[in-house]
Parts: structure tokens; C-alpha cells; sequence
């Protein structure tokens, strides 16, 4: 099936829903859950029939899609927008959306009603919000509402101004108790999964052993119970250099240039399109045109 043709049209099968309870499932079994962002239709698409279990529409987007130079200027308005083309591409995935800068820090009754709106007017399953303890309450709030809550602590990277810079975090004894608090307040609080990013891998390795919720890594090594990377790094369809954490599965962005560059050498040099990819008239259409082309014109 085409990536053109709208998700229904499709006579593929029914793939299983993966739900809050998969993934707790899949803690429980000992089987890694896999995470991937998307932000559009066709990226959705790919990724959701691949069978991955998780798919977060990042604020990265930010970043990745809109050009932003960090995550804070993304707004509930362009999450949402880009939450609604993933919703009518996903199926069986987990379908999570980002909370943005701003849109939950203000007042927990803001943050319930914007988190709403990701749930009933994008279609998300649930929502994602950084910080530790000092969001158990609204982890907590957002769970009595209904609405799943999947945490993220480490390198949050809406705080990029209260840690100095994209920085590892939990690199001290103190620090790694912290974010090992912060782990436990979230699970406390009712939240479906954590997300683990930068921090060491054997922070990373105590926290998954100490909550029995699944952790989901980006940055921590490989004891968590999950992994996600951002899209965009993984077919390096991006300008700046990948962190270290970022393996590369192929080259679409190389891919694109040289296609770009192909195409504008065929549309120069009048190669495309061929007369093959052109429309024609039918046979008694044309013949009739071509007929008056030929009648001389009173004024000719
Ligand atoms: O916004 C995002 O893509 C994320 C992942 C890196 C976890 O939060």
C-alpha cells in the first residue's frame, strides 16, 4: 500500500494494541520495550507498522521538524497539530504526546486542561511531562483525570536553562540519589513509564531495578527496560552533530540530497517529465484539436 493512501483504505490486518498494560507486562517478562518519536503521517506510519511499541510525539519536533533552536517556543497548538497526523496513521503503537514548555509548569488546573486536549481533540493515549518530584502532584492530578502519565527525568531538556546546557545528569552520588527519589515519587504518583535521559548506565540500572514501572532509555545505557531515539537521528535527517547515544540505521537525509540534486539536473535539462509520464488526450480528442489547429484563421 501506498504512503499516499489514507490508513483505512488498507486491507492489512489488525496489529495488537499495545496499552499501559503491555508495556507493564513486558517489564514484568523481562521483554524490552521499544520506543521510537515520529511527528508526521507518513514518519507515523513507518514507524507504528514496524511494531513499535511506543510512539511519543516529541516537543523535539521543535527541533527536528520546525527549527527551532531548543524545545521551549513549541506551543499546545503545533504539538496538537502534529499529534492529530500521527493519530491518523498509528494503529497498534502506544501513542504519546508531549507536554510543552509552559503548558503544565503555570497551575495543575491548566496543565489538566491542556493534557485534555491532547486526549480528546488529538486522539493521544497519554501525555508526557518532564520533571521528578516536583511533578508527583500533577502526575497524580493528570491520573485521577484519566490521563496516563509518562515521566521523564535526567537531561530534561525544557530546563536547558536551569542545568547549564544539554548536560548529563546524575554524574554524583548525590545527584544519582536525587533522580533515584524523582524515579519513585513518579511511580508513586500513578505514572505508566519513566523516561530515562542522559544519565550513566549504572544510575540508569538502579532506578529500573528500584521502580516497577518500565523505564524507557534515551542516553542511559543499556539496563533500561526500554529505548527510544528521536527519528530524525536515526536517518540522520539532521544538521548538527549526533550525540553519542544516537545509532545511525541509514542515511535518508545523503538519500534526499542526491535525489534533489538529480531532479533539478532532469527538470534543467528538460529530462523530466518524459512523454511516459505525461497525460494524453484520447486518440478522436486529439485528432479533432489537431483538425482545427490546422483551419487557417479568418485573420491568417
Ligand atoms: O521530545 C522528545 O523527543 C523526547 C524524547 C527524547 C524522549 O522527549
Amino acid at each position: 500500500m501506498s504512503l499516499t493512501q489514507p490508513r483505512d483504505s488498507g486491507s492489512d490486518g489488525p496489529a495488537r494494541k499495545i496499552t499501559a498494560q503491555t508495556l507493564a507486562e513486558r517489564k514484568r517478562n523481562g521483554e524490552p520495550i521499544t520506543a521510537l518519536t515520529a511527528y508526521d503521517y507518513p514518519s507515523a506510519r513507518l514507524v507504528d507498522e514496524a511494531g513499535i511499541d511506543v510512539l511519543l510525539v516529541g516537543d523535539s519536533l521543535g527541533m527536528t521538524v520546525l527549527g527551532y533552536a531548543d524545545t521551549l517556543p513549541v506551543t499546545v497548538d503545533e504539538m496538537l497539530h502534529h499529534t492529530r497526523a500521527v493519530r491518523r496513521a498509528v494503529r497498534s503503537s502506544l501513542l504519546v504526546a508531549d507536554m510543552p514548555f509552559g503548558s503544565y509548569q503555570v497551575s495543575e488546573e491548566e496543565a489538566v486542561r491542556n493534557a485534555v486536549r491532547f486526549v480528546k481533540e488529538a486522539g493521544a493515549e497519554a501525555v508526557k511531562i518532564e520533571g521528578g518530584a516536583n511533578r508527583s502532584a500533577l502526575v497524580d492530578r493528570l491520573t485521577r483525570a484519566e490521563i496516563p502519565v509518562v515521566g521523564h527525568i535526567g537531561l530534561t531538556p525544557q530546563s536547558v536553562h536551569r542545568m547549564g546546557g544539554y548536560r548529563v545528569q546524575g554524574r554524583t552520588f548525590a545527584a544519582a540519589e536525587v533522580l533515584r527519589a524523582d524515579a519513585a515519587a513518579i511511580e508513586a504518583a500513578g505514572a505508566i513509564a519513566l523516561v530515562l535521559e542522559g544519565v550513566p548506565r549504572e544510575v540508569a540500572a538502579a532506578i529500573t531495578r528500584d521502580i516497577s514501572i518500565p523505564t524507557i532509555g534515551i542516553g542511559a545505557g543499556p539496563d533500561c527496560d526500554g529505548q527510544i531515539l528521536v527519528f530524525n537521528d536515526l536517518f540522520g535527517l539532521t544538521f548538527s552533530p549526533a550525540a553519542k547515544f544516537v545509532r545511525r540505521y541509514g542515511d535518508a537525509g545523503e538519500l534526499m540530497r542526491q535525489g534533489i540534486a538529480r531532479y533539478l539536473e532532469d527538470v534543467t535539462t528538460r529530462a523530466f517529465p518524459s512523454d511516459a509520464e505525461s497525460y494524453h488526450l484520447p486518440t478522436a480528442v486529439r485528432e479533432e484539436i489537431e483538425a482545427i489547429d490546422r483551419v487557417p484563421t479568418r485573420s491568417a
